[in-house]
């Protein structure tokens, strides 16, 4: 709870800052940097190549979330719950449970608003850390489009905004929404709000750590590569290949 504190208490004073990790060795290095580290069930698409990320299991979400926890000392670890594992108060208290005895990570995240509003209150009263996620979400959405452009869509994500607050979230996700409306959602509620695609207003902002080092060939728009991973490993594994052929690897210093 004292991490979970700290996340809130930086709203209004500085950013939040906040990544995915699905392996110890890349967590161990996020670690360095972030406030959260979240276990994003956009492993199912990024890793897996699902169509979508519907099809992650329960397994799934904790075996990659106990490899995460091998390499975090400090952040704050979040794991989401997949499609499917919180279709009632009920279910989603006994998965929830399960998460966070076999993955010790520090909470979970759901997706929606309204409707997962008694889902919600139930594990905030089970001491379970929840944060929200709203605008987009991938294990609903059809379209794929970005939230809040027309006046009615505005008006329930400010309602569930306030919901997921009301219901006792320590923090809402916002992706893929329309500027102002994340900015007037951000000042209108008093836990943080963590943008990813949500403009500069959050409070913090989220990234899939494998576009964010260029090693998903896909552009996104809400996405700034800041390395080119992808050229640094192909020049690697080009030299390592020409080696091996021309037998220069393995030389004595790598013998026994
Ligand atoms: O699954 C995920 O990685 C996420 C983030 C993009 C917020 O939900």
């Amino acid at each position: 709870m004292r991490k979970i504190k700290k996340i809130i208490s930086k709203k209004n004073k500085t950013k939040i800052v906040s990544l995915t990790a699905y392996s110890k060795n890349v967590a161990s290095i996020l670690d360095n940097y972030c406030d959260i580290i979240l276990v994003g069930d956009s492993l199912g698409s990024v890793l897996y190549n699902y169509k979508s990320t519907r099809e992650v299991t329960l397994n799934t979400m904790i075996e990659h979330s106990k490899s995460v926890r091998m390499g975090i000392k400090k952040s704050l670890m979040i794991v989401d719950m997949p499609h499917n594992t919180y279709r009632t108060p009920k279910d989603a208290l006994k998965n929830a449970k399960q998460i966070m005895k076999k993955t010790k990570c520090d909470g979970v995240k759901l997706e929606g608003g309204k409707k997962i509003y008694e889902t919600i209150k139930t594990l905030v009263k089970n001491k379970i850390p929840v944060m929200g996620h709203l605008g987009l979400l991938p294990q609903s959405d059809k379209t794929f489009k970005f939230k809040g452009k027309k006046n009615l869509e505005r008006v329930h994500i400010i309602r569930d905004s306030q919901l997921l607050e009301k219901a006792g979230v320590f923090s809402i996700v916002l992706e893929c929404v329309e500027t102002s409306l994340a900015k007037l959602i951000t000042q209108n509620i008093t836990v943080p709000t963590i943008g990813i695609g949500a403009s500069k207003y959050c409070d913090g902002q989220i990234l899939v750590f494998d576009d964010l080092i260029g090693l998903n060939p896909i552009n996104y728009k809400f996405v700034k590569k800041y390395a080119n991973i992808r050229n640094y490993i192909s020049k690697s594994v080009s030299n390592y290949s020409k080696e091996v052929r021309k037998i220069k690897f393995p030389n004595k210093k790598n013998s026994f």
